[in-house]
C-alpha cells in the first residue's frame, strides 16, 4: 500500500457536488446524488456499494458517457480544470488518452470486425499519429504487459478470447496511452479467480506507477487487497468515506458497518451477519436518511429530519467522514 497522499498535494480528478438523475417511465430516478471526491496520482480510491447504488453512473458521469434521458449538475476537474469548461478538442484528448476506463464486460466493448492487434494499433494512430508499422509493434509492446505471446493475440478476434484473454486485452487497451486516471468499474466480476488476482496485481502495477485508480466494486475483499481509500456509496450518495485502515477496523456509518460483517472473508472477527433488507426505490426517495429501513441504531431524530451531511468522525483521523445521527462507535480490530 503506498502511502496516503499529503494534504495538500493537488488531485488528479475532483468529483464536486455531482448529481445525476434518468428520465423513466416510472418519473426521474436520482440515481447519483452530491456525490464529492478526489482523486490523487499514485492511490486507489473505491468506490464501493450494492448494486444501483450509482457507481457506474458516477463513472459515466466522469466520462461523459451518460445517455441523453439523463441529467447532470455538479463539476468534474482534471488537474484543475473543469472538463465543462475545455474545448471539444481539449475534452477528446483528455477522454481518450489521460483519463480511461475499464468496464466489466470486455468482451462486450472491443470491436468484434477487427482483430485485437488492430484495434490496439488504431489507438496509437489516432492519438499518437503513428505509422502503421510503429503503431503495430506498439500494440504488441502493450500486448506483452499483460500476456506472454502478443503476437498470436493481436491477431485473433475478440470472438476467439476467453473471458479471461479479453479483459487482459481491455487493460492494454485502457492503458496503452499511459492515462493518468483509470477507472475500473467492477473488473474482476466475471472473472475466474486466477484472473481476477491478476488483473488487481496490473491494476496495482498502473497504481504504483502514479497513476490514480478510481476502483469501482460492490465486494470489500477487492477493497481489501488493493484500495488506498474508500467511499461507500448508498442510494446515490457517499454515505462514509476514509482511510481503508479506518474503515476496515473504525466503520462508523452503520450502512459501512453491516457490509464488512456481511463478508465471510472479512467478517473473521465478530459475528458473521448477513445485510438485512434491500436498498431503497429510488424513484420514491423522501428526505430522511434513506438507511433508515434498514439500520438497527435509528434514533428518533432520523424519523424527523432530513438526510444528515457527511461530518468528521469521532476517530479524528483526517479524511474520515460519515454521514449518520447515530453512528458506531466500534473497534473492529477488538471484536472476537
Ligand atoms: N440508462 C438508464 N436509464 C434509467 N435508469 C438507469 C439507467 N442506468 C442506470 N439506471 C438506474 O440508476 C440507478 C443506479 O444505477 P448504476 O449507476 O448502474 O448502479 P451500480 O453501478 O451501482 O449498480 C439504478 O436504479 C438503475 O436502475
Ligand atoms: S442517520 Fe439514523 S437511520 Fe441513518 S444510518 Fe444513521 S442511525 Fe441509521
Ligand atoms: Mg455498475
Amino acid at each position: 500500500m503506498t502511502a496516503q497522499p499529503t494534504p495538500d498535494s493537488a488531485p488528479l480528478l475532483s468529483v464536486e457536488h455531482l448529481t445525476a438523475s434518468y428520465r423513466t417511465g416510472d418519473g426521474v430516478l436520482p440515481a447519483v446524488r452530491d456525490v464529492t471526491f478526489d482523486l490523487h496520482a499514485g492511490e486507489v480510491l473505491a468506490l464501493v456499494g450494492e448494486s444501483a447504488a450509482g457507481k457506474t453512473t458516477v463513472a459515466q458521469a466522469i466520462l461523459g458517457l451518460l445517455p441523453q434521458q439523463a441529467t447532470i449538475t455538479g463539476d468534474v476537474r482534471y488537474r484543475g480544470t473543469s472538463l465543462q469548461s475545455m474545448s471539444p478538442e481539449d475534452l477528446r484528448r483528455v477522454r481518450g488518452e489521460e483519463i480511461a476506463i475499464i468496464f466489466q464486460n470486455a468482451l462486450a466493448s472491443l470491436t468484434p470486425t477487427l482483430s485485437i492487434g488492430e484495434q490496439l494499433a488504431e489507438v496509437y494512430r489516432a492519438h499518437r499519429d503513428m505509422d502503421e508499422a510503429t503503431a503495430r509493434s506498439a500494440a504488441l509492446g502493450v500486448l506483452r504487459t499483460v500476456l506472454p505471446d502478443p503476437e498470436r493475440i493481436a491477431d485473433a478476434f475478440p470472438f476467439q478470447l476467453s473471458g479471461g484473454m479479453a479483459q487482459r486485452v481491455m487493460i492494454a487497451m485502457a492503458t496503452a496511452l499511459k492515462p493518468s486516471v483509470i477507472i475500473a468499474d467492477e473488473p474482476t466480476s466475471s472473472l475466474d479467480p486466477a484472473v481476477r488476482v491478476e488483473t488487481l496485481d496490473r491494476l496495482e502495477v498502473l497504481r504504483n506507477e502514479g497513476a490514480g485508480v478510481l476502483l469501482i466494486t460492490h465486494d470489500f475483499g477487492v477493497v481489501a487487497r488493493l484500495a488506498d481509500r474508500v467511499a461507500v456509496l448508498y442510494a446515490g450518495a457517499v454515505v462514509e468515506t476514509g482511510d481503508v485502515r479506518t474503515i476496515f477496523r473504525q466503520p462508523r456509518h452503520p450502512y459501512t458497518f453491516g457490509l464488512l460483517q456481511s463478508l465471510p472473508s472479512i467478517a473473521r472477527r465478530g459475528q458473521l451477519v448477513p445485510m438485512r433488507g434491500q436498498p431503497p426505490d429510488l424513484a420514491t426517495l423522501g428526505a430522511e436518511c434513506p438507511f433508515l429501513p434498514r439500520c438497527s441504531k435509528a434514533v428518533s431524530r432520523c424519523r424527523v429530519e432530513a438526510a444528515p451531511p457527511l461530518t468528521e468522525a469521532d476517530t479524528g483521523v483526517p479524511g474520515h467522514l460519515a454521514a449518520c445521527y447515530n453512528p458506531m462507535t466500534v473497534d473492529r480490530s477488538q471484536l472476537t
